[in-house]
């Protein structure tokens, strides 16, 4: 099924989890008053939509992702008025709002699991997925993925966290449930949704022994993409299609050729795709195995997806959200903070999809180190030290945490250099990050080259030019260790970023194709190089730069340039 309406495609989102985002009452735990003080902060990225992680009632085993109440906002957060304000102003201003929608599991303080945990003959005896004996399956956040529950005399599947049961999809009911709540907040108004680990939610049926050798993950052939998955996602389209919506679907340990068929053909159920390919060039499965980080891996991944959905299908583009440690401290160098920051923006958004931005980094923010196990609160990063990371020193598994935990992209966000980074008057929920004087927002705001005021150069440069948006990708020297080059063209026009990931000067080769050729150098993250401000883009204003210049064949760390190039008439 297709949409009528591709508005998506030329968007770009900021996705917020508000708990860190900004306190508007005071209570050290941000909120929807934050959000709603912040909305002319969020537009003036150059965004066109928001994602928000769960705003919904939920006893934060897994911060918001174990909902109690599907239909209500976490008084924490703010009221169910109080949201319908942040999306009418949000509306006003011409962004969209998309919702994030849980149904693989629910929280077991939901009503639901309240009942069905009572007996085989409670009308909701069947929402969930109960067995007299366990099979082997390993949770991905918590032990085993059964828990005997002492009411029903039965085991629960829990893919996720103790607290988190799965649903039970097919039974019809729990189907109708979820289409009543997807038809909730579409008649509230909201643009879509983000659908959480929506190619977990049916299960094969039997629920067969996985291989003993692979833990953690060993249920997953038997739960990922299951048996009756494309029929319920069509149920759940057919929803979306009554009204103008969008859907963008997580699909952890997603391969292409599995999310093909929920983006193409006859069982297109999604409009996009979170993938996690590209997440995993300096671990296996994310936070589970560590190892250097790979720029092949990492060009791999990206030109997979863009190879194989190019005129199929539409990407998602994102380096950072709520699961994943800061990208600079990851794939970036926090020593050349500034310009691996802005390197790193670049090598994604001009790719073909939709960007999607996550609060805090557009100011770079890094990962946090704590001191102790105890202080990290993320129920699967306790998991990891408890479980995976047993044989290790204490040393070396808080270590790990540091490069691993997801507690690193969920610190307060750094607004400016005041107590508690202005995040709140009073001590907040939970730690902000010590360098919060440096990286912030209101710093960022004076510095013209700061890694904030590059990300919109960024947006707006994607935003102007129809190649950026829905122009063919190809990519240069894919072997070439240090360098990512990637082409957009569309029509008689040619973009061409040069990214580099090393932390010493490089040499850049010149693709055979671009030799002699004129392009107009239109961003560049070093300073005192040529550069061309967002707002003069339009006026032509562009320096004239030839790619064979010899100072421009040399790169310095972490440099990135984005060329130009309009091929004349009498060329074609
Ligand atoms: C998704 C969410 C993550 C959550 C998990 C279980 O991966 O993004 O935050 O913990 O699903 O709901
Ligand atoms: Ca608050």
């Amino acid at each position: 099924m297709e949409l009528h309406n591709d508005w998506y495609k030329r968007m770009s989102f900021y996705q917020i989890w508000v708990r860190s985002f900004a306190d508007g009452n005071g209570d050290g735990i941000g909120d929807l008053y934050g959000v709603y003080d912040k909305l002319e902060y969020i537009k003036s990225l150059g965004v066109d939509g928001i994602w928000f992680s769960p705003l919904y009632p939920s006893p934060n085993a897994d911060y918001g992702y174990d909902i109690s109440d599907y239909r209500d906002i976490h008084p924490e957060y703010g009221t169910l008025e109080q949201f319908q304000k942040v999306l009418h102003k949000a509306h006003e201003m011409g962004l969209k709002v998309i919702m994030d929608l849980v149904v693989n599991h629910t929280s077991d303080e939901h009503p639901w699991f309240l009942e069905s945990r009572k007996g085989r003959d409670n009308p909701y005896s069947d929402y969930y997925i109960w067995r007299d004996k366990p099979n082997n399956w390993d949770s991905l956040f918590e032990g085993k993925a059964w828990e005997y529950d002492k009411v029903r005399g039965q085991y629960y599947l829990h893919i996720f966290a103790k607290k988190q049961p799965d649903l039970n999809m097919d039974n019809p009911k729990v189907r109708e449930e979820v289409k009543g709540i997807m038809r909730f907040w579409l008649d509230m108004g909201v643009d879509g949704f983000r659908e959480d680990v929506i190619n977990f939610i049916s299960k094969k049926e039997g629920l067969p022994n996985g291989l003993p050798f692979l833990p953690a993950v060993n249920g997953m052939p038997y739960y990922k993409d299951g048996p009756h998955i494309h029929e319920y996602m069509a149920e759940f389209r057919a929803v979306c299609m009554e009204y103008d919506c969008f859907q963008i679907g997580e699909g952890p340990m997603t391969t292409v050729q599995s999310a093909m068929k929920y983006l193409t053909g006859p069982t297109k159920s999604l409009d996009m795709m979170f993938s996690f390919d590209h997440m995993m060039a300096d671990c296996i499965y994310t936070e589970y195995v560590h190892r250097p980080f790979s720029l092949i891996k990492l060009k791999k991944a990206f030109s997979r997806w863009q190879y194989a959905l190019a005129g199929k299908g539409w990407n998602s583009l994102y380096l950072e959200n709520h699961d994943h440690p800061r990208i600079i401290s990851r794939y970036g160098s926090t020593h050349y903070w500034r310009e691996s920051g802005t390197m790193l923006a670049a090598s994604f958004i001009f790719q073909q999809g939709t960007p999607f931005i996550y609060q805090g980094q557009e100011i770079g923010m890094t990962n946090i180190r704590l001191h102790s196990i105890d202080d990290y609160v993320d129920v699967s990063t306790k998991n990891n030290y408890h479980t995976y990371h047993l044989k290790d020193t204490i040393e070396r598994r808080l270590k790990r945490i540091h490069l691993s935990s997801r507690d690193s992209s969920r610190t307060p966000v750094q607004w400016d250099s005041s107590p508690y980074a202005g995040f709140s008057k009073v001590q907040p929920w939970f730690y902000v990050n010590p360098n919060y004087r440096k990286i912030n927002v209101a710093a960022e705001e004076k510095d013209p080259d700061s890694i904030l005021n590059f990300y919109r150069k960024c947006l707006a440069l994607r935003k102007s030019s129809k190649t950026l948006i829905y122009g063919a990708y190809k990519e240069y020297f894919p072997k070439d260790p240090n360098i990512y080059m990637y082409e957009r063209s569309y029509g008689e026009v040619r973009y061409l970023i040069i990214c580099s990931f090393a932390r010493l000067p490089v040499k850049v080769r010149i693709p055979q194709n671009y030799v002699g050729k004129k392009g107009q150098l239109m961003l560049s993250n070093y300073p005192d190089g040529p550069q061309v401000m967002a707002d003069s883009l339009r006026k032509r204003a562009h320096q004239e730069v030839n790619m064979l210049a010899a100072e421009h064949g040399m790169f310095r760390p972490y440099e990135v340039r984005v060329y130009r190039f309009r091929e004349r008439a009498r060329e074609k």
